[in-house]
């Protein structure tokens, strides 16, 4: 299966399990599951705005950093941008928080909600450039769809 088509499938798995559950903890732990058996990433997990910090949700991979600033990061930095953010090489970011050294690149999608970011997803690599504009577009969607039942 080529990216796009992996992507379709697990769009429509995600769709399929939001749809019958409201809990946003149990949605966010199934959707980093489905996430990572179609890409056996390095991490994949969900950071939540509790006040003025992302606080870590549940996440597939090694223990990870459990607060982060606004502003802070590429997490903290989409979070003030209301944007996503593909790291090509993680050492070029400025500010990059290294939860794990093995950590190469990344990208993180706001999950919006009435125009206010509630959270983010979070994706690392341990390969450089693993990310781009296919995994931006289909990832956006899964971040909207997931949303919608926050
Ligand atoms: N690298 C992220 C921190 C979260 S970990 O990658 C799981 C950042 O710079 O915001």
């Amino acid at each position: 299966m080529d990216k796009n088509e992996s992507y379709k499938l697990l769009l429509a798995q995600v769709k399929a399990i939001v749809k019958d559950e409201t809990d946003p903890i149990a949605n966010m732990a199934n959707v980093a599951a489905l996430i990572q058996e179609a890409f056996h990433f390095w991490w994949t997990g969900f950071y939540r705005v509790i006040g003025e910090q992302l606080v870590l949700g549940p996440f597939q991979g090694p223990v990870a950093c459990t607060r982060i600033g606004h502003g802070k990061g590429v997490c903290g930095t989409s979070w003030k941008e209301g944007k996503t953010i593909v790291v090509e090489d993680v050492e070029q970011f400025p500010g990059h928080i290294a939860c794990s050294s093995e950590s190469r690149s990344e990208i993180v999608v706001p999950l919006m909600k009435q125009g206010e970011v509630v959270g983010v997803l979070d994706i690392d690599s341990e390969r450089l450039a693993t990310f781009d504009a296919t995994d931006q577009h289909w990832l956006e969607q899964v971040a909207m769809v997931l949303a919608g039942v926050l």
